[in-house]
């Protein structure tokens, strides 16, 4: 689908995109690229960046893969480093690298739990501590008066809650919560803008075709998760909104962006 924003929106900022190898950030990646910024993507498999890499660069965008693993810090501090390095700055972190696995509660072992919290929680903040100090205001290669932009992807799983997903209730809850309390402290002090975007289910994207049983991508209904499944470009365009000037205005916030999925209720 074509974009609805000009096509120079984010002309001149660099972007660096967790979990970019695939999925909707991968589409996050993609749209900021084609609307002018350069994107590194962060991820575990060096062959899906790679490939990922080289669908950016067919479009003509400056892209860059580094491999790291979002829990720990010294791999943050490389993959943040080598962006810097190649792009001169970095403008925009996008915090979407995630685990997840649906396991009833009394099945799912500690090191289980603490994983997803470790990629999802403990990534997020890994990765923007890390960040920080080129994102904020007088950062390096950025002028004296702007700050930069963190966005968290969360989901809306936890705002009633969801079978066989504590784990990454409890992780996007937590993430929830640090978008407002970093848009508190570096929003007020060092003008870099913390905000979230909580998809509903997305077609064609790795969560969904791991997560969703069989049974029910076909099952008829007005409240089925297919049929209300949106789009990656729908993430896309969303991301842009926040990240362009056209969000400026914008912290502390989560959108949610899911066609209404999750209020939805079955017809009586
Ligand atoms: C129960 C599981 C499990 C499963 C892993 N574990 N998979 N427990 N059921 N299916 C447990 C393991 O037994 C182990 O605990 C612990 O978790 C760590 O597992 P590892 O495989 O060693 O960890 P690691 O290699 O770090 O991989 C972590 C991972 C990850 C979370 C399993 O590989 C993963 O999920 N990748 C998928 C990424 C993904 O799908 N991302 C998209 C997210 S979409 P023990 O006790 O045995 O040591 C999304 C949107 C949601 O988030 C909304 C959709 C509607």
């Amino acid at each position: 689908m074509e974009s609805v924003f000009k096509a120079d929106i984010l002309k001149g900022k660099v972007a660096l995109v967790t979990g970019g190898g695939s999925g909707i950030c991968f589409e996050i990646a993609l749209q900021f690229g084609k609307h002018g910024a350069a994107v590194g993507i962060m991820g575990r498999r060096k062959h899906a960046l790679d490939a990922a890499v080289d669908v950016l660069r067919s479009q003509g965008i400056r892209a860059i893969g580094v491999e790291g693993d979002v829990r720990k810090q010294e791999d943050a501090a490389k993959v943040v480093e080598s962006t810097v390095k190649n792009f001169g700055k970095l403008d925009i972190l996008v915090n979407g690298a995630a685990g997840n696995f649906l396991v009833a509660a009394e099945d799912l072992s500690l090191n289980g739990f603490k994983t997803v919290l470790d990629i999802d929680t403990i990534g997020t903040y890994n990765m923007s501590h890390e960040a920080f100090k080129y994102l904020k205001k007088g950062g390096p290669g950025k002028g004296s008066t702007t700050g930069g932009l963190i966005l968290n992807i969360s989901a809306t799983l936890h705002y009633t809650t969801a079978w066989y997903q504590i784990h990454v209730c409890a992780a996007k809850a937590a993430i929830d919560s640090m978008t407002r309390s970093l848009a508190l402290e570096w929003g007020t002090d060092h003008d870099i803008r913390v905000n979230g975007i909580a998809p509903g289910p997305i077609k064609d994207t790795p969560g969904i075709q791991k997560l969703l049983p069989e049974e029910l991508k076909y099952r008829a209904g007005d409240n089925m998760i297919v049929e209300r499944a949106g789009e990656k470009w729908d993430i896309g365009m969303a991301a842009l909104y926040i990240a362009s000037d056209a969000g400026k205005f914008i912290n502390g916030t989560t959108l949610i962006v899911d066609g209404g999925y999750w209020i939805s209720r079955p017809r009586r």
